[in-house]
């Protein structure tokens, strides 16, 4: 990451920490990695992140919603493949034990040495160890691809590196140190009851779309859907990453707004694209820079086992592209692997075709606590005035954790008293803060960094005439308000 990319980074994270966004959780006792608390601040970007994608996707006739348990019956991982295939290769550095994901060690390697690694693996097909004549009619980048995945694949290949010195540890500089890969589930496991063996082993769920496929037939009777249909759920997910970094990119604990469509089959290609453009549009809609978020498609060759098609919704951190959202064409697998697993019919019948199938699946996977650091570095801003740096939070009215604060101008004259009614009348119906210490200019920049959009302020205009100033946050302009009509104006700013 470039110098000054890493200190927005870390001007970020540590704003977060001072304003009360995103604290590490357990702090007190050195914290506990890849886990985080939201403060009170984030707690309410959090919800309202949610709350706009829970209006977006089940405020309409088609989608419903669902709460799943996070434990759920062991063999749904085997029916899903996590069991087998929810595994990243994991080495560890003999000489100073850390350890990493086989694939973010190579990553972290340069060009040059990433060449080396291609040119080695060049060597050892051309010594009869397969197909040479293959590698060497690729492009160069995808020979250094191909080298980079048959590090993890093949054992032999590994060694072979390791020996001739190629792999590096990033955090002691040792070479040639490294154990051979091992798969690594990154499920965590638990036990139910009081006796921790085999037969009492569970999982804490590493995503939450298993919940919604177990309950298709639950949920396609109770609400008497016809195909197509969806069901949508948020909720937390567990995934033990072997290496978490970037603040709250990859995490141990997070949450995700998942969303699987159930269509007919033939139609599915229709609604993945169409899924694609909504998912696309509602980080437009919440603001979202469009230089800054993108869709890229999967190549076939690394799609998932379960899907045909895929496309991620990437935003560009200050560490790079990282995915936010995946929009996956899953087919009938996971319904057709639960009806082999469970032995009950996951069939639909249609009775427009007079037909019988299993529904293909069309789903939406975002991370909220992803998309959540998103839309923060999104809103960061620092704007240079005349004597000083601003720094402010512009995060759409919708999602900005207060909607307004109240500061009357000065501590009396009825100042501060008309202000806390005026508080406590516009709290009814919306998140506003108030807040009568220090100047009037420090205030507006408090709540700039908070990312308020609205500040009202109680001068003495308002004792003749009920009216307040309204300073809008990007602008900075003010304007003036009846008090009587401030309600609509914010209801009115929120809708937009
Ligand atoms: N049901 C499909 C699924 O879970 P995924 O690409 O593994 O697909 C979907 O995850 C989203 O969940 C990602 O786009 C990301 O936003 C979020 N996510 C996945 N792993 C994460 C982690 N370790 N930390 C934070 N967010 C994560």
């Amino acid at each position: 990451m470039a110098k000054n990319q890493q200190n927005t980074l870390e001007k970020i994270v540590s704003l977060a920490k001072r304003r009360g966004f995103i604290f590490q959780s357990s702090e007190i006792y050195s914290g506990l990695n890849g886990c985080w608390d939201y403060g009170p601040l984030g707690v309410e970007l959090l919800r309202n992140l949610k709350d706009a994608w829970w209006k977006a996707m089940t405020y309409r006739e088609d989608i419903e919603g669902l709460d799943a348990s996070i434990l759920m019956h062991p063999r749904v991982w085997e029916a899903s493949g996590h069991v087998e295939n929810f595994t990243d290769p994991m080495v560890d550095c003999k000489q100073c034990r850390s350890r990493y994901r086989l694939d973010v060690l190579y990553e972290g390697f340069n060009e040059k040495r990433r060449k080396k690694i291609a040119d080695a693996y060049a060597e050892y097909l051309a010594a009869g160890n397969g197909d040479a004549e293959a590698f060497k009619a690729q492009e160069r980048e995808k020979q250094m691809e191909i080298a980079g995945d048959a590090l993890a694949d093949q054992a032999p290949v590994f060694e072979a590196m390791n020996e001739k010195q190629l792999l590096v540890c990033a955090s002691c500089g040792g070479t040639g140190t490294f154990t051979v890969p091992r798969k690594f589930n990154l499920m965590f496991k638990t036990f139910v009851g009081p006796v921790e063996d085999n037969s009492a082993v569970v999982f804490l769920r590493p995503e939450t779309a298993q919940g919604i496929f177990v309950n298709f037939q639950n949920v396609a009777q109770s609400t008497r859907q016809k195909l197509p249909f969806g069901i949508a759920q948020i909720g937390k997910a567990f995934r033990n990453e072997i290496n978490t970094k970037n603040f709250l990119f990859r995490t141990r604990e997070f949450e995700q707004m998942e969303m699987q469509f159930f269509v007919r089959p033939g139609s599915d290609e229709d609604w993945y694209r169409q899924w694609r453009d909504i998912r696309m549009q509602w980080y437009l809609d919440l603001g979202m820079n469009p230089e800054k978020v993108r869709l890229t498609d999967h190549p076939e060759d690394k799609l998932a086992h379960y899907a045909k098609e895929a496309v991620d919704v990437e935003y560009l951190f200050p560490f790079g592209w990282g995915e936010i959202e995946g929009i996956h064409n899953r087919t009938d697998y996971d319904l057709g692997r639960h009806q082999e697993y469970s032995g009950k019919s996951m069939e639909y019948f249609d009775q427009e075709q007079d037909a019988r199938y299993v529904p293909y699946v069309v789903e939406t996977s975002a991370g909220a606590s992803r998309s959540l650091m998103a839309f923060l570095v999104d809103a960061y801003d620092e704007e240079e005035l005349e004597k000083e740096t601003r720094t402010v939070l512009r995060f759409h009215p919708k999602l900005a954790p207060f909607k307004a604060a109240i500061l009357p101008l000065v501590n009396r004259d009825g100042m501060d008293d008309i202000g806390l009614k005026l508080y406590r009348d516009l709290q009814k119906s919306f998140k506003v803060f108030y807040d009568d210490s220090g100047s009037v200019g420090r205030r507006y920049r408090r709540q700039d960094e908070a990312g308020t959009p609205y500040c009202i302020t109680v001068d003495s205009q308002t004792l003749e005439d009920q009216t307040v100033t309204v300073r809008d946050r990007d602008s900075m302009e003010q304007e003036r308000v009846a008090m009587d009509a401030l309600k609509g104006y914010l209801l009115e700013k929120l809708a937009d």
